[in-house]
């Protein structure tokens, strides 16, 4: 498959990213029934694991966004702007950013400190996607769907240069490109 100047082949499947969101919530609606947690859900490219993971999330909740960017072509540029930002009191809540995919950890590291800032009772991750041996930041998500390799992948909402992210699969970027 091609987009724009790239060749992706296909790497996750859409019934395999069902499953695993259905696993991820079953143990988020566990872990915090009678918290009233408030997910914080990283725009744009959380937009579809949040909409699919928050559906299965059973429990009294509550659901905000954030808009940042700091992707150019196939690699992050390190500096994060973020385009829109939290309105809600966040003092004494379980604050649960939902998040696409952890890379460098440069967003999350700049948002993880954002919030912070603003007296929660605490403050986790839930990642569909976990590059780990991209990290260059302590970021380490409580829940992840998938620990994959350090290749860029698009689909189920990643984009590449805003192409892509309707695609229900997830498609990782062939042989020695990047
Ligand atoms: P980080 O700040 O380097 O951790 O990158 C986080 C953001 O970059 C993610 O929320 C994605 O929007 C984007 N990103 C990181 N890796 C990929 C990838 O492989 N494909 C598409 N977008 C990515």
């Amino acid at each position: 498959m091609t987009i724009l100047d790239k060749s992706f082949e296909p790497f996750i499947f859409e019934s395999d990213i069902k499953n695993r969101i259905h696993a991820l919530a079953e143990i988020i609606n566990s872990q915090y029934e009678d918290k009233n947690p408030l997910f914080i859900a990283i725009l744009n490219g959380s937009f579809i694991f949040a909409a699919d993971l928050f559906r299965e999330i059973s429990i009294p909740c509550q659901i905000s966004f954030i808009k940042t960017a700091s992707y150019l072509n196939t690699h992050s540029t390190g500096t994060v702007r973020e385009l829109l930002g939290i309105d809600e009191n966040l003092e004494g809540r379980s604050v649960i950013i939902i998040e696409d995919i952890v890379d460098t950890g440069n967003t999350l590291n700049h948002i993880m400190q954002t919030l912070r800032d603003k007296n929660p009772a605490t403050v986790e991750i839930v990642t569909l996607l976990f590059k780990r041996e991209a990290l260059k930041h302590p970021i380490f998500p409580k829940f992840a769907g998938f620990e994959i390799p350090n290749k860029f992948v698009v689909g189920y909402g990643l984009d590449y240069n805003g192409h892509g992210r309707n695609l229900k699969d997830i498609y990782q970027l062939k042989n020695a490109q990047s």
